[in-house]
């Protein structure tokens, strides 16, 4: 026998994936006031949508002056990290289920460094750290006929370090690096680690000798904040702890 129609929709709406869930975003808007505010947004949406999905339907349905970066929407271009319910991700990577949705959702800016408008910060310090470290390969001497070549074992030495997207997650959940936002900070670090540990580079000296400053690696408390909050699962308390030891004993 055939399903009633009227019986079928109610079945559809029975099964209906979408909840109510609500997001407590922390809004500012330099040129509107100079303190940032609480704002609550209610949308209906499936709760295995990620954060950034729902964020996308707040900006195009609800407010369209709610401003953030993302790219890639998919935890490779690093630039939707942001603190969500109290701890730093990405929000394309956080799925609405995994968050407790049946409280309000809490979105603000990652810590450390100057808020620009909304969820996004001025991420200059973080990329001058970067560049300090000199994150490029250096060799000297004549240019090689053939490639570099490097052992399996060689190349898995610095093989978690490659993984960075520079999300700059881990600094800004760093104590430290809240408290004066001078130190290097994780990322930086990492990306030293990533050069200095590769066989076929030759600056290994110059980088430990830039991280042995006032604001280099001795600043490092061994929190772990950075380890847990690394969107790619890369180890970065224990490279830090690879660098610090490299300098003692000068062995990399
Ligand atoms: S080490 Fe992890 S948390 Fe830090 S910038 Fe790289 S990917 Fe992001
Ligand atoms: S948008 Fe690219 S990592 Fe999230």
């Amino acid at each position: 026998m055939a399903t009633p129609v009227l019986d079928k929709v109610e079945a559809d709406s029975a099964a209906s994936p979408y909840i109510t869930a609500t997001f407590r975003i922390r809004r500012f808007n330099p040129e509107v006031s100079d303190a940032a505010v609480w704002e609550d947004f209610t949308v209906e949406i499936d709760p295995k949508e990620r954060v950034l999905d729902a964020l996308h339907k707040i900006k195009w349905e609800l407010d369209g002056t709610l401003t953030f970066r993302r790219s890639c929407a998919h935890g490779i271009c690093g630039s939707d990290a942001m603190r969500i319910n109290g701890r730093n991700r990405l929000a394309c990577k956080t799925l609405i289920k995994d968050l407790s949705p049946e409280k309000p959702i809490t979105v603000e800016p990652i810590k450390g460094l100057t808020v620009l408008k909304d969820l996004i910060v001025d991420m200059e310090p973080f990329f001058q750290a970067y560049r300090d470290v000199m994150p490029f390969l250096v060799t000297e001497g004549n240019e090689p006929t053939r490639e570099r070549l490097q052992s399996a074992e060689d190349r898995e030495r610095f093989d978690d370090t490659t993984k960075c997207i520079l999300c700059a997650a881990c600094t800004s959940s760093c104590p430290v690096f809240w408290n004066d936002g001078q130190y290097f900070g994780p990322a930086a670090i990492v990306n030293a680690h990533r050069f200095i540990f590769d066989s076929r580079d030759e600056a290994g000296e110059q980088r430990l000798e830039i991280l042995n400053d006032k604001d280099g690696v001795w600043r490092c408390r061994t929190t772990f904040n950075c380890t847990d909050a690394c969107p790619r699962g890369i180890e970065v308390t224990k490279a830090i702890a690879e660098v610090k030891k490299a300098l003692i004993t000068r062995r990399y």
